[in-house]
């Protein structure tokens, strides 16, 4: 009898956003440090050169996980630190660093779940053309072999690619992430090269025979609308595509619908980057899993007019929802009553439910794991301790309804909080908190547990019937 594997409890970070040690042992420039260096990072001028440390410190994050009664960690592997130039030379210290992060995690006790790309592009690669170069996605595929190679023994949870979708459409459409571009034709290139690089590292890993099961972290919204006549439904049916379709799609059957072409012809968006055997290495590439990253719904209503834009909405001090308009597609309505976050990030925790409903009966039983969910506040340490009742109920509402789906026979198999401590938020800075753990950027030697931190063993230990 095959043994059931304990669900995964854990919390999330990414190398950029919480290691530092920007330029410790051989590691290579990533876009992010040379964006964050760059006059045009001029919201919040501040960079992940320390971040929380945790390049020094990891040993005590992940203690403090499993002492707040987690069995699992998600980290991403910065490609600049296992091969500093994007292609060629290994780094031996890389890899050493990672395989001390895994021997902790061994240590404690805790599951590792490996996230190979997370946003930080080596320079080098973006020096010639980035993702829109078709030769990234093969120098992607060699990257990840290498990451097979070297950690196989200790991971059973990989990820190819954390959310090409929002990575792509800040990057090339909205413009407010490296390399700060806005052309829906070059989002389009670089989102393709992202999916045909992730199918190529599955290949890799299936070739391999590597152990265990690899994903691709995808960020989806449940649609909704706060209107329903026939043009609304157009507007949830194109938001569907945009947000959801074109990347599950392809991940887990193969290949994109048609549905998707007609609309992106429509939208003239020039589709010459698929060559001939694409398809077939889509269909090689499938996952044996879908991470979700699940914050929010989309409530979305028609185009009226407009180029693909955002408001961008980072100090936190306008209430507004960020709006995004794709031209010919659809508008982000911003008029419902929900509560939000200072960011105007709903809190909505019932959509984790729809969605996994949403997906089960598009994809049928592809097992799942929520890999993110999480709510960034301005936190306030006060005597040593962080009250947070928002982002507890705010989880608390996520866990209840990720469980009930999982109860009622969704194959969910594991939760992640985002994140594990406080971290760099891409443009954001430091303000926004979303950690269970509050970290001092002033003295990173004192990490601080939330009261979330707390709630948030004692809510793993209910749910497991521990109580
Ligand atoms: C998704 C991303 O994966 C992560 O890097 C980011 O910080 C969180 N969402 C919060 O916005």
């Amino acid at each position: 009898m095959e043994l059931k594997e304990p669900f995964l409890w854990g919390s999330a970070t990414a190398a950029y956003q919480c290691e530092g040690g920007y330029r410790e042992d051989d590691k290579g420039e990533s876009i992010w440090d040379v964006f964050c260096h760059s006059e045009k990072n001029n919201i919040n001028a501040v960079t992940g050169d320390v971040a929380s440390d945790h390049y020094h410190r990891y040993e005590e994050d992940i203690r403090m996980l499993k002492e707040g009664g987690q069995n699992a960690y998600r980290f991403s592997l910065a490609w600049t630190r296992i091969i500093p130039k994007g292609t060629g030379k290994i780094s031996q210290a890389g890899i050493a660093f990672y395989k001390r992060v895994l021997a902790a995690c061994k240590k404690y006790g805790v599951t590792p779940l490996v996230t190979i790309y997370h946003y930080d592009l080596p320079q080098p690669l973006m020096e010639i053309g980035g993702w829109e170069n078709r030769e990234v996605a093969e120098a992607f595929a060699d990257y990840a072999q290498v990451c097979f190679e070297a950690f196989g023994d200790e991971v059973r949870h990989w990820v190819t690619i954390n959310e090409p979708d929002y990575d792509t459409m800040c990057a090339y459409a909205v413009g407010n992430y490296p390399p700060n571009v806005t052309d829906m034709n070059r989002r389009a290139k670089a989102l393709y090269h992202m999916l045909l690089a992730s199918a190529k590292a599955v290949s890799r890993f299936r070739k391999l025979q590597a152990k265990g099961m690899i994903g691709l972290v995808h960020a989806p919204y449940p649609i909704a609308t706060l209107q329903d006549d026939l043009a609304y439904r157009e507007a949830a049916k194109n938001a569907d595509l945009f947000y959801n379709r074109c990347i599950a799609d392809p991940t887990i059957t193969g290949w994109f619908c048609d549905d998707l072409f007609v609309k992106l012809k429509e939208s003239n968006i020039d589709l010459s980057f698929i060559k001939e055997g694409d398809k077939q290495c889509f269909m090689e590439g499938t996952v044996d899993f879908l991470g979700l990253n699940v914050y929010e719904r989309a409530v979305v209503k028609p185009y009226t007019s407009g180029e693909t834009c955002l408001k961008i909405n980072n100090t936190g001090k306008s209430k507004d929802k960020t709006s995004i308009i794709v031209k010919g597609w659809f508008e982000l309505d911003k008029d419902s009553e929900v509560k939000r976050n200072p960011w105007g990030m709903e809190v909505y925790p019932k959509c984790i439910y729809d969605l996994l409903y949403m997906m089960k009966e598009r994809y049928g039983d592809i097992p799942f794991i929520i890999t993110e969910n999480g709510i960034g506040y301005y936190d306030k340490l006060e005597n040593g301790q962080v009250h947070d009742p928002y982002r507890i109920e705010y989880l608390d509402g996520f866990i209840d309804w990720m469980w009930k789906a999982k109860e009622e026979g969704i194959d969910v198999r594991g939760y992640f909080v985002w994140s594990t401590m406080d971290l760099y938020s891409w443009i954001n800075g430091y303000e926004k908190r979303y950690g269970l753990v509050y970290v001092d950027y002033e003295d990173h030697e004192k990490r601080y547990p939330k009261d979330s931190y707390y709630w948030y063993q004692k809510k793993i230990d209910e749910k497991e019937g521990k109580e």
